[in-house]
């Protein structure tokens, strides 16, 4: 069922030699390696491997094969899996059991022309930039330099109707009205989408132009013209600025989410360059998970007005489920009427920095937004109150980020610790019935790190909840996660996993990755029973942190009546955090 060309294909990338070194150590000797037989028992090397036929073969026990046949023995793997995993190794897709249709095909060669096409519009508009001293001047009188311009690529599509026949002789092609950038009218009267505006190029995260924003220079509507979704562009998944951003949010610590393009041009302007927009939509989850993947903070940024507020409250809920514990997640509020390009311009990068010192965080919005919604004076309120937070609550992944909110709710609400999570009506601990153990031949150990590290094998989207400070740094599969963690970074959407290991080749954690990989191939666990023992593993580690901090305090004395209360609080929350895992 996997066709051999594909098989060749592999053979073709995997070197043997690293494959068997994997397990095997390997001296060089002349033009071949040399090894332990791990076939039969042997004192003396006589395994050898070819890198110049791709083969093994052991001189002592006769033993012979390619790449796939050793994996196969040694791994006692079938065929497709010893396949599938050498494949993952050299971030190979094992073609589905069928060959692509041939509407598929030509959907792919169909979108690396409409790549190509987007490419080529934009250096059109941005040659037409250099020649509109109208548009120049326009940027200009906006605050932009040259260089932030050619930054992020500003063009300018000229008037006329059909000015983009300078660029494209082919003007009559369907593919430019399938990539939006020419209208079919009509009596089938063709004419370009973008007529003298100024362009912004909208880039996907590997850097490929997949849309435009236009903007007119005078009044007129609409103000931004977008282009429509296409097989290349969807709006809910991309952020304005993200490619030229992706380095400085790093450097920063954390992505600033704003509005507009203008905003995240005008900040860069004023070397503030770790922001994004989203593109005249609402967040959407895809939009959250992408920038946590990238930053160890979000903050969002929106007007004071209402719909600002609004738009911020839609951002909340779409981050509840998605927040981490360790990654927080901000909201920024300008004054009413201004914007991050008038606010930036207005106090410069000194005046945004202070002003970021006053973003909110995700519980502060949140408990703010219902307490204006309740009168806490009266019992009625209170009880209201708790009402109205309950779906809010009941969203949260993060074990402690909901714990810490609960607390609050209850002190709000003057409610005693105990009741309150029947109030929310928090529900006991989804529980899975789990497979058996598999029977592999690994001993998994039992730690919360091994399960961190299969469990998120069987559902990468967990790798935003890992936080390195609370792994314990000198285990191997510690390392592995952070290994992992970094290079999801680097990937776009949630990586397959035979990219991820791809990445990994040459890192001391690939082999436990492989061996975790191998379990979590036994276990089988669905996404869904791989986010419980994920977060169940979680709230081990926390607990574990937690009980070191109790022991710790008492063993200081507990001497005056503060370190009394402040141990009884802690042990609380201790308690209450025990009762969140099922009982075994
Ligand atoms: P705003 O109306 O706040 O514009 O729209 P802005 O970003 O401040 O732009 P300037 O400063 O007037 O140039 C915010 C975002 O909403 C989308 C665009 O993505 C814009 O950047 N939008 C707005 C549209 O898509 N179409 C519109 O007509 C207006
Ligand atoms: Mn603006």
């Amino acid at each position: 069922m996997i066709p051999d060309s594909f098989k060749q294909d592999l053979l073709n990338r995997v070197d043997i030699v690293d494959v068997v070194s994997r397990y095997v150590q390997l001296k060089k000797g002349g033009a071949n390696y040399l090894g332990l037989c791990p076939f039969h028992n042997e004192k003396t090397p006589s395994f050898s491997v070819s890198p110049a036929k791709q083969f093994y073969h052991c001189f002592g026990c006769g033993v012979h094969g390619n790449a796939i046949g050793f994996l196969m023995t040694y791994s006692a793997l079938g065929y497709v899996d010893a396949v599938k995993e050498l494949a993952a190794g050299v971030g190979m897709q094992v073609p589905d059991e069928r060959p692509p249709t041939p509407q598929e095909s030509a959907r792919k060669e169909r979108e690396t022309d409409l790549y190509a096409l987007m490419e080529k519009a934009m250096e059109f508009y941005r040659g037409e930039l250099k020649k509109s001293p109208r548009a120049i001047e326009y940027l200009k009188r906006r605050g932009l330099s040259g260089e932030i311009a050619a930054r992020f690529r500003i063009g300018y599509a000229p008037e006329g109707w059909q000015s983009l026949k300078l660029a494209f002789p082919a003007y009559e092609d369907k593919a430019l009205v399938e990539a939006g950038l020419v209208i079919e009218g009509e009596e089938g009267k063709r004419y370009d989408r973008f007529r003298d505006r100024v362009m912004f190029p909208i880039f996907s995260a590997r850097g490929a132009v997949i849309g435009f924003g236009g903007r007119v220079m005078d009044a007129g509507e609409p103000k931004y013209l977008n282009s429509p979704e296409t097989p290349l562009f969807e709006k809910g998944r991309e952020l304005y600025g993200l490619v030229q951003a992706r380095d400085a949010i790093r450097t920063e610590g954390h992505a600033l989410v704003v509005e507009g393009y203008m905003d995240v041009v005008a900040l860069a302007q004023y070397e503030v360059g770790n922001a994004v927009a989203t593109l005249g939509t609402a967040t959407t989850p895809v939009h959250v998970s992408k920038l946590l993947r990238l930053a160890d903070e979000v903050v969002f940024c929106f007007d004071g007005d209402a719909a600002g507020r609004k738009a911020a409250w839609r951002a909340l809920e779409v981050s509840l489920p998605l927040a981490p514990d360790h990654k927080p997640i901000r909201f920024l509020f300008l004054p009413d009427g201004e914007d991050p390009d008038s606010y930036v311009r207005k106090h410069g990068n000194e005046g945004w920095r202070s002003k970021l010192r006053e973003a909110e965080t995700l519980t502060q919005f949140l408990l703010a937004q219902l307490r204006a919604e309740c009168d806490l004076g009266t019992a009625e309120g209170r009880a209201r109150f708790i009402s109205i937070a309950k779906p809010h609550v009941q969203k949260i992944a993060a074990p402690a980020l909901r714990l810490q909110l609960i607390n609050e709710i209850a002190q709000l609400a003057r409610v005693a610790e105990g009741e309150i999570d029947r109030l929310l009506e928090l529900p006991p601990r989804a529980r899975f019935s789990r497979p058996a153990p598999p029977r592999t031949r690994y001993t998994a150990p039992d730690i919360p790190e091994w399960s961190l590290l299969f469990s998120l094998l069987c559902n990468l989207s967990l790798v935003e909840h890992i936080d390195p400070d609370a792994l314990n740094a000198e285990r191997a599969e510690s390392q592995a996660l952070v290994a992992i963690r970094e290079a999801c970074r680097e990937f776009e959407d949630d990586p397959s996993l035979g990219l991820l290991l791809d990445r990994l080749q040459g890192s001391p954690s690939l082999e436990i990755v492989l061996r975790a990989h191998r379990y979590a191939e036994e276990i089988k666990f669905s996404a869904e029973e791989a986010e419980t023992e994920f977060t169940e593993a979680l709230v081990k580690l926390d607990l574990a942190r937690r009980k070191k901090e109790l022991d710790q305090l008492r063993a200081g004395g507990l001497a005056s009546r503060e370190e009394q209360v402040a141990w009884q609080e802690k042990n609380l929350a201790y308690k209450r955090l025990q009762g969140a895992l099922p009982s075994p």
